[in-house]
């Protein structure tokens, strides 16, 4: 059963066309990432999900019924957290909860166990302090327990890690994994490695148009590497290889940092020929044997040799240079 099906999107802001027929659905139980760079479109989406946007044309369902431009009644299936999350600074996590409950209407003895349950899923339980001295990473922690206060069937999140520190966004995003259980999760991000973690379908946005759309593994399938690393044991071993084989490249080993890698903060590049470095990239494995057939005459040990298979961060960047 999908929980979100957006189909055929169209959203202009004026002459600017910020969404052009963009589909894509979230099936129940699923983590769904919502890739983009900086003014892709993202939360435009959202805030249409959510029907505080209208469509231009298009459909979007929400556990299979329409949404609505205004007071739409799909939104008591979704939890929402937006990018900026906003608390009454002097309350406690536990008293903003409550009221939270008592604006939906919940009966006090719910709530109160409500507040307690999501508190501790959320590694808040024990913070007796005001929201005002929350750090960001707090804040947004309380933001997903609030989202999840009704049992919404559908999170949706807007960026939740990108003003998190790596074991800040470890923690939300363990969060999100939990929360799966009982909710579908959508959440935006320009950060792959977050998606690379724990994303089980994904959508690269881009001016607009979704460029990409499936599970992950489909997604990785698309693409198979041709490439392939060899690190020589010896640097100087490397350099007799490029010498012999000028097409070896010595640079361009992309790829994503452990933590803290996003478009925001910039590409993690190891580019340029470091002094020792003994990696090199063949292109064309077509090549490989005359490689091999060089390095045992010449009797050159080799530390490491390994077929470089595409990451998220690749495929993104060919589909944003398209
Ligand atoms: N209310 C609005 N009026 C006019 N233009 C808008 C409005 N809201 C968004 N836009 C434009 O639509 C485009 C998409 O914006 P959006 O906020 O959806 O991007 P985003 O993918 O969420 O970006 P970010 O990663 O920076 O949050 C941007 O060019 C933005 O300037
Ligand atoms: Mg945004």
């Amino acid at each position: 059963m999908e929980m979100l099906t957006f189909s055929h999107v169209e959203k202009h802001f004026g002459e600017k066309k910020v969404l052009q027929d963009a589909s894509f659905s979230v099936p129940e139980h699923t983590i769904f990432g919502f890739i983009g760079k900086n003014g892709a479109g993202k939360t435009t989406a959202m805030k249409l999900i959510l029907g505080l946007l209208a469509c231009d044309s298009g459909e979007i369902l929400v556990n299979g019924f329409p949404v609505r431009y205004g007071n739409t009644r799909t939104n008591r299936f979704i939890g929402y957290l937006p990018d900026v999350p906003e608390f009454y600074p002097y309350m406690t996590p536990t008293e903003y909860l409550h009221f939270c409950g008592e604006v939906a209407g919940m009966p006090a003895k719910e709530c109160k166990a409500r507040a307690k349950e999501l508190l501790r899923l959320v590694g808040l339980e024990k913070e007796r302090g005001r929201i005002k001295g929350f750090s960001r990473g707090m804040k947004q922690r309380l933001g997903i327990a609030q989202a999840l206060f009704g049992r919404p069937k559908l999170l949706i999140c807007d960026e939740p890690t990108s003003a998190l520190d790596p074991a800040g966004r470890k923690e939300l995003l363990d969060i999100l994994a939990a929360a799966k259980e009982q909710s579908a999760v959508l959440f935006s991000t320009h950060i792959l490695s977050d998606v690379e973690h724990i994303c089980d379908k994904v959508a690269f946005l881009h001016e607009g148009r979704v460029a990409l759309h499936g599970s992950l593994e489909k997604i990785r399938r698309l693409r198979k590497s041709t490439s392939m690393e060899i690190e020589m044991e010896r640097p100087e071993d490397a350099k007799t290889l490029l010498a012999a084989f000028p097409y070896l490249q010595q640079k361009g080993r992309t790829h994503l940092q452990q933590e803290g890698t996003g478009m925001a903060s910039g590409l993690s590049m190891q580019c340029g020929w470091q002094k020792g470095n003994a990696h090199l990239l063949l292109e064309d494995t077509a090549r490989l044997p005359e490689i091999l057939h060089f390095l045992a005459g010449q009797e050159l040990p080799i530390q490491r040799m390994e077929r470089k298979e595409p990451t998220l961060e690749d495929l993104f960047l060919e589909v944003i240079a398209k």
